[in-house]
C-alpha cells in the first residue's frame, strides 16, 4: 500500500483548530479551503490530501477507508458508536459539554419525558442507564426551539458558553460528557501505513502537549 494519506476534516471550528496542528507536521493546504467550493485539497506534502466532509460524516469516511484519518468531535463519535475505528489522540480542540437542557425553572413532566436531539443513540443510552422511559425525537439542528414550541420537554445538545441556551430561555441541566475532538484512524490503514501514521500521531501529540503547557 502506498504511504499517501487522506485526512477527512469538516469546515468550521474543527478545520480552524486542526490546520495549525497539521502545519506543525508540515502539512498545509495549498489554497484557502474556506473560500473554495472544492472538496479535495492537495497540501504542501505531495503525499497528503484533505477531504472536506460534514462533521457527522467524518467517522463514516474513515471507518470505510475512503479516508485514512479524520478529526471528529467525541459527541459525533459517541453517536456513531462503532468499534471499527482507532481513536489514538485527543486533540483537545472544539471543547464543549454534552448536556441535557430545558426551560428555566420548569419542573419535569410526570409522565414519559420527550427529549429532542440529533444525538438519538446517546440519548437512548443515557436514559436507559438511568432506567427512565423517554421518547426521543430526532432533529437535525436548532434543537433549542423544541421545548419553546411544545415539541419536547428537554433537549440534548453541546454547550460551550451557554449563550444559545440562555438566548432561548433554557438552562443547562445534567452533564452527560465533556467533549473534545479526536484524531481517528482507519484500522487497515493503521496496519498498512503504520510508520507514516505513527509519525503523524507523534507530531500531533507533541503539538497538543506543547499547546496545553502554554495555556
Ligand atoms: P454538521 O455540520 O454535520 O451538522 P456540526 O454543525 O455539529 O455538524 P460543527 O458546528 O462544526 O459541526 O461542530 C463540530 C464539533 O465541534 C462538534 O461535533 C462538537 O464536538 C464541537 N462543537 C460544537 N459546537 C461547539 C461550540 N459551540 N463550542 C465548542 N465546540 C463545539
Ligand atoms: C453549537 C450547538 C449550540 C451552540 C452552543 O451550535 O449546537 O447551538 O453551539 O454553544 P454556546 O453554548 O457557546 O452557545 P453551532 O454554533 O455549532 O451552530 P450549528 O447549530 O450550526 O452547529
Amino acid at each position: 500500500m502506498s504511504q499517501s494519506l487522506t485526512i477527512a476534516l469538516s469546515k468550521g471550528r474543527i478545520l480552524d483548530d486542526t490546520l495549525p496542528l497539521l502545519k506543525l507536521a508540515g502539512i498545509e493546504p495549498i489554497e484557502d479551503l474556506e473560500k473554495s467550493r472544492k472538496l479535495i485539497f492537495p497540501t504542501s506534502d505531495p503525499d497528503v490530501r484533505l477531504l472536506i466532509v460534514r462533521a457527522t460524516d467524518v467517522p463514516t469516511y474513515v471507518e470505510l477507508g475512503a479516508a485514512d484519518l479524520g478529526v471528529a468531535g467525541k459527541d459525533v463519535l459517541m453517536e456513531y458508536d462503532s468499534q471499527g475505528l482507532y481513536e489514538p489522540l485527543d486533540l483537545k480542540i472544539a471543547n464543549c459539554r454534552l448536556m441535557t437542557a430545558g426551560p428555566v425553572n420548569t419542573p419535569e413532566p410526570k409522565g414519559r419525558l420527550r427529549v429532542a436531539t440529533k444525538f438519538v443513540n446517546v440519548a437512548r443510552r443515557y436514559y436507559a442507564e438511568q432506567g427512565r422511559q423517554v421518547e426521543v425525537i430526532k432533529l437535525y439542528g436548532s434543537m433549542e426551539l423544541a421545548p419553546l414550541v411544545g415539541l419536547a420537554d428537554k433537549i440534548i445538545d453541546v454547550v460551550d458558553t451557554g449563550n444559545t441556551l440562555r438566548a432561548n430561555g433554557l438552562e443547562p441541566q445534567e452533564l452527560i460528557c465533556h467533549i473534545s475532538s479526536r484524531l481517528i484512524v482507519n484500522k487497515a490503514a493503521m496496519k498498512m501505513k503504520h510508520a507514516r501514521i505513527k509519525a503523524l500521531i507523534d507530531v500531533l501529540g507533541d503539538a497538543v502537549e506543547r499547546r496545553s503547557e502554554t495555556e
